[in-house]
């Protein structure tokens, strides 16, 4: 396990540019961890189609970034072609760093991404055999509502406000300000 200090990850919005450093998270992701992401066992094959289209269809990838790699993943994906009521959440978190509330700090930005969006109700597969979802979805029993051992987190109240608004504004800001100074450090570290 990797123990996190204060200030070791960040957490942000991935761009579009990054989805090489997606794919090679969900790569790093064990066969355990790759059945409960996807819902079935998956290929690197698979994982290498599937971060290629990372942002194809207009979703969020929210990424935990250390020393440069994404070593955890949450997105957002829309259902159909504009944002509606329904929307797909996935969560993976590498397992060295598990267990440390980076999911449940994922789940907070997912959340408030969805309901900056009218999303109303999110679906999440594999819930109900994950014990570890099951104890982050606990912790948002004010903002979720979850049928127990369902697949279905009903957010409350689902209406954006202009605080939760703003701050995912602000917050894009710094991330693209990251997403560059990340992106400069590997073009100073491959010269
Ligand atoms: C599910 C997942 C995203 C959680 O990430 P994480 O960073 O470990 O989550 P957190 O540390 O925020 O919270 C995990 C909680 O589960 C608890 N937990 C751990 N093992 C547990 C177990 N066997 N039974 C019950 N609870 C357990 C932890 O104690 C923690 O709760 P706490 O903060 O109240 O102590 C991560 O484990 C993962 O990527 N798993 C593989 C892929 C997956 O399952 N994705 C979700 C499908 S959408």
């Amino acid at each position: 396990m990797r123990t996190m200090q204060p200030g070791d990850g960040v957490v942000r919005k991935l761009l579009a540019s990054e989805r090489e450093r997606f794919r090679d998270h969900l790569l790093r992701l064990d066969k355990d961890a790759r059945r409960l992401r996807f819902a079935h066992a998956v290929a690197d094959s698979f994982i290498e189609d599937y971060a290629q289209r990372m942002t194809d269809m207009g979703g969020i990838v929210v990424g935990m970034i250390v020393d440069g790699e994404v070593r955890a993943a949450a997105e957002l994906r829309k259902i159909g072609d504009n944002w509606g009521r329904e929307a797909e959440a996935a969560f993976s978190v590498e397992r060295a760093y598990q267990d440390q509330g980076v999911g449940t700090e994922l789940m907070g930005r997912i959340i408030r991404a969805a309901r900056n969006r009218g999303v109303h109700l999110l679906y999440m597969s594999c819930l109900a055999e994950n014990a570890r979802m099951q104890a982050i979805a606990r912790k948002f029993e004010a903002e979720l509502r979850f049928e127990y051992g369902e697949v279905i987190g009903e957010i409350v109240p689902d209406a954006a406000d202009y605080f939760s608004l703003a701050a995912e504004a602000a917050e894009d800001r710094v991330a693209y300000l990251m997403a560059v100074l990340d992106l400069t450090a590997r073009l100073v570290r491959a010269a």
